[in-house]
């Protein structure tokens, strides 16, 4: 596997390849970004990954400067992945003069739920990952279902703007217990940690109401949020929404079957947590 930091070196390696498929990540990597690589293999060739914490996509109060960052075992668990290249670039490769164009999700989906509690936040990720595609130009790109407003915004960006990119949707990787991998995990006390699957069980309390035929969102969503309030998680949201659009569901769409996702963000601690459920 080639480790590649500047943009140059990357299109260098890459010259001629029309087959690429790409996974960006910000590393600390486990087995979900794992199972990425792996969906990737079967969707192209060769496999290309990026690693870079992108400042553009947090706050001001939010984890940048303690974001995990472990290149070292990130590099040898791609390597195993028979990955091809990694382009690790630092924040100088990436940004050697200010990012002042930006890709701009619109505000209907830009803005709500993870975008509503993290402003800006998906205008550092579509920069971000709009950059990441002219330096890598994949054919297809992976993004995870873990980040399903992300994966959303991603997606209709590529095809507004009509980027030879095809993006493909990855299941969620869980652990045994049903918390969904992620780097944060790594800020969970034990406690903590024993207490975070919780999260995932009131998804699928949720997902079970509505298909058993609550009709009534709101209470479910409301009890849901009570719930997690008194076993002392700071929930910003609990949410049943429409696949299609993230838009909230209407009478007619819970009467015709429209297919929907309940999606949920909480504090444990100072661990912000989110998940979503396909219902
Ligand atoms: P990061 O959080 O490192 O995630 C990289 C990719 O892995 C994303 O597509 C995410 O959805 C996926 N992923 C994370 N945990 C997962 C799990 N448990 N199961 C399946 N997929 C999982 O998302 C980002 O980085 C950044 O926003 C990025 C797209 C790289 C832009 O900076």
């Amino acid at each position: 596997m080639k480790i590649v930091s500047s943009i140059e070196e990357l299109r260098d390696q890459l010259r001629g390849q029309l087959r690429t498929a790409f996974v960006p990540t910000m590393g600390n990597l486990h087995e979900g970004h794992l199972s990425l690589m792996r969906l990737a293999r079967r969707h192209g060739d060769p496999v290309v990954a990026s690693i870079f914490v992108n400042r553009l996509q947090f706050g001001p109060n939010e984890d940048f400067d303690k974001y995990p960052r472990t290149l070292q075992d990130d590099a040898e668990k791609l390597e195993k992945e028979g990955v091809y290249v990694l382009f690790a670039p630092t924040e100088k490769d990436m940004y050697p003069e200010p990012q002042e164009y930006r890709v701009q999700p619109p505000d209907g989906l830009g803005n709500i739920l993870e975008g509503e509690f993290r402003p800006g936040f998906f205008t550092g990720v579509t920069t971000v990952v709009m950059k990441l595609f002219s330096c890598v130009q994949p054919r297809v790109a992976v993004f995870g279902k873990k980040d399903y407003q992300q994966l959303m915004i991603v997606r209709n960006m590529a095809r507004q703007f009509a980027l030879p990119t095809e993006i493909i949707g990855a299941e969620t990787y869980r652990a045994e217990d049903g918390l969904a991998l992620s780097s944060r995990n790594g800020y969970l006390s034990a406690d903590e940690r024993a207490e975070a699957p919780v999260l995932y069980q009131t998804l699928n309390q949720i997902a079970e109401g509505v298909r058993t035929g609550n009709r009534n969102v709101a209470q479910l969503e409301q009890q849901a949020m009570d719930s997690l309030a008194q076993r002392h998680w700071k929930p910003d949201y609990v949410s049943v929404r429409r696949r299609i659009d993230l838009q909230a569901p209407s009478t007619e769409d819970l009467e015709k079957n429209e297919p929907l996702v309940v999606l949920a963000a909480a504090k444990l601690g100072s661990t912000r947590l989110i998940d979503n459920l396909e219902i």
